[in-house]
């Protein structure tokens, strides 16, 4: 048998042997994409609506402003998007705080405007997908204020209510120790029922009783209204929150304080009950009603893959199809043992489902500062870019991450927006850092985000470096850099399918892997995560990978792209490199 270093030097002698079975290989791969689901592999993209584009120059982004820069959408090469709440809202906890299920926000437009966008991106091949908010809802919806009427209000169940503790005389208190995630009791007093309402959230945010079956009910309705509406999924909030211990038992302290200044508890009665699983297989089945693979997306922060597994319904994949995976993406340390395990926890832990990989999104501060080191944050971004979208899973963007926008964090609280960076400043100073708006070009101090000079939040001065038109017009970009990784996952059979050979499993510094498709062909992923230099060897050979010509495919620093070798791999600080190893040129 040929050995992998004399099959590189042979490319063109070895290939007639193996052009058939490779060609049969490469046409069953063919079929084995064509039946894939839409989302399998594919690009999402989050639109925070308040930030991405202002089309009537209020200072607020809205849904006009979301079909207007649908060009760039499709440019980037993104499959969906997935927009955060636009239903009318209060807008406490801008838009997480549902009034109304079924109808736009008029600050962000209306229904029609919302049937323009959708088949405006359909004409793109971009599906939509929206949130969905179904723990809790604002307390000015109409529910609520019904449930909050009285208790004999045939709605009076549909959240959680209790009657506290009675000691003596004293005022009631709240039945147990449960803290709201934003901070203080999880409990508020309402005069009118003479009980506390549970908020996981702001107490503007109560909690809905899923025990009542008219309440799940009520929200698949309100999800079937916007299926109707040709809708490809949702991303379901705070979804591991839905149910909480019927008993309301206090929670176990841990010990110390959380940066609300409240005990840090082990939410074991608030958060991940076994119950919600019934509840989500059968809203799985709902959706599974519609035509055209509509995907359900979850919004999963959990402690491990194991428990990451149970909400895809382990080896039935009888619930989420994309529950996220947050252990990958929010690692906060550029350290690749830590990636390798956690990446191959989630390769091999969750019954063959598909990972969703995400760094950002709107309530973290942006992997562009968490993982950046002050220094060499754009070489970073670019590796950590390659990572997400070389992995074999669905990945998600968030807007602006793809151009390399920082953390712009208030630094005076009388500018705070978000609610919890007011209550909880200095020591948390919220999510506004995060949420700015989307910097399009330098056409006006607005970052061409708005023509209204006061937009919700500030437009931060490096607009002027930072900016979608001026990044197209770079080659060098970050936002190039992302263009090119996606348009690799669409013509690269292996980045689409091919399965994961973790290389170099020692190292502490590089994580490297090849994606191995079908028909053999590979595609090499090295990443320095380290600040120093770092020379590598690679044997794909010996991971069982058929050798074949070395082509560059993506590389940062440019000068990685001259390799010819894997035998001496010299790697600068915080290197990409992705290659290609083929049976013929192409
Ligand atoms: C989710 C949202 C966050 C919101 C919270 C309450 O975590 O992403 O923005 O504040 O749920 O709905």
């Amino acid at each position: 048998m040929l050995n992998s270093c004399s099959r590189a030097l042979l490319p063109w002698l070895v290939l007639p042997w193996l052009a058939l079975p490779a060609q049969a290989a490469q046409a069953a791969a063919a079929d084995a994409l064509a039946s894939q689901p839409w989302w399998q592999n594919a690009v999402i993209y989050e639109i925070y609506p308040r930030s991405f584009q202002d089309s009537d120059g209020d200072g607020t982004g809205d849904l006009r402003g979301i079909t207007q820069r649908l060009d760039y959408l499709q440019q980037l090469g993104v499959d969906a998007i997935w927009i955060a709440p636009m239903y009318p809202s209060p807008q406490v906890d801008f838009g997480y705080d549902i009034s109304d299920y079924e109808n736009v926000d008029p600050r962000y437009g209306s229904l029609a405007d919302f049937d323009r966008l959708v088949l405006e991106a359909g004409k793109r091949h971009i599906r939509v997908i929206l949130d969905m908010v179904l723990n809790h809802t604002s307390n000015q919806h109409p529910w609520f204020l019904a449930s909050a009427s009285s208790r004999s209000d045939p709605r009076h169940d549909w959240y959680i209510w209790s009657d506290g503790r009675r000691d003596g005389g004293a005022p009631p208190a709240p039945p147990n120790n449960w803290v709201s995630l934003f901070g203080g009791s999880a409990w508020q007093w309402s005069d009118a029922v003479g009980q506390f309402y549970y908020h996981q959230f702001y107490r503007q945010q109560p909690d809905l009783n899923w025990r009542n079956p008219a309440v799940e009910q009520a929200m698949f309705d309100s999800m079937r209204f916007w299926l109707d509406r040709g809708v490809a999924g949702f991303r379901l909030d705070a979804i591991t929150c839905l149910f909480e211990d019927e008993r309301l038992r206090d929670e176990p302290a841990l010990g110390g304080v959380n940066a609300q200044g409240d005990p840090n508890l082990d939410h074991v009665y608030t958060n991940n009950l076994p119950q919600v699983h019934d509840t989500i297989r059968r809203l799985r089945a709902m959706v599974a009603g519609y035509p055209g693979d509509r995907v359900l997306i979850g919004e999963t922060y959990l402690p491990d893959t194991a428990g990451l597994d149970q909400w895809y319904g382990g080896e039935r994949h009888d619930e989420l199809q994309l529950p996220m995976d947050m252990l990958v993406g929010f690692t906060n340390r550029l350290d690749a043992t830590l990636f390798r395990r956690r990446l191959s926890e989630l390769y091999t832990q969750v019954h063959g489902s598909q990972p969703l990989l995400v760094f950002d999104n709107h309530d973290n501060v942006r992997s562009w500062d968490r993982y950046g080191d002050g220094v060499h944050n754009a070489q970073i971004a670019r590796l950590i870019a390659a990572l997400l979208l070389t992995s074999k899973a669905t990945a998600l963007l968030y807007q602006g991450e793809e151009l390399g926008q920082p953390t712009t964090t208030p630094t005076r609280i009388e500018d705070v927006k978000d609610p919890i960076g007011i209550s909880g400043w200095p020591r948390e100073k919220g999510r506004d850092g995060e949420r700015t708006p989307m910097q399009w070009d330098t056409s006006n101090a607005q970052a061409g985000f708005s023509t209204n000079p006061k937009t919700w939040l500030p437009v931060p001065d490096n607009y002027r470096r930072i900016n979608v038109r001026s990044e197209l017009a770079d080659p060098g970009s970050l936002l190039n850099w992302h263009r090119r990784l996606i348009a690799l996952r669409r013509s690269e059979p292996a980045l689409r399918e091919g399965r994961v050979v973790m290389l170099d499993q020692g190292n502490p510094s590089v994580l490297s892997y090849a994606r191995v498709a079908a028909d053999g062909s590979a595609v090499l992923v090295v990443l320095n995560m380290s600040p120093d230099a770092q020379t590598i060897a690679l044997d794909p050979g010996a991971a069982g990978i058929a050798a074949g010509q070395l082509r560059s495919l993506l590389a940062s620093p440019d000068t990685l792209a001259r390799i010819r070798s894997l035998k001496r791999i010299r790697l600068p600080a915080f290197a990409a490199w992705v290659a290609a190893l083929r049976w013929k040129s192409s």
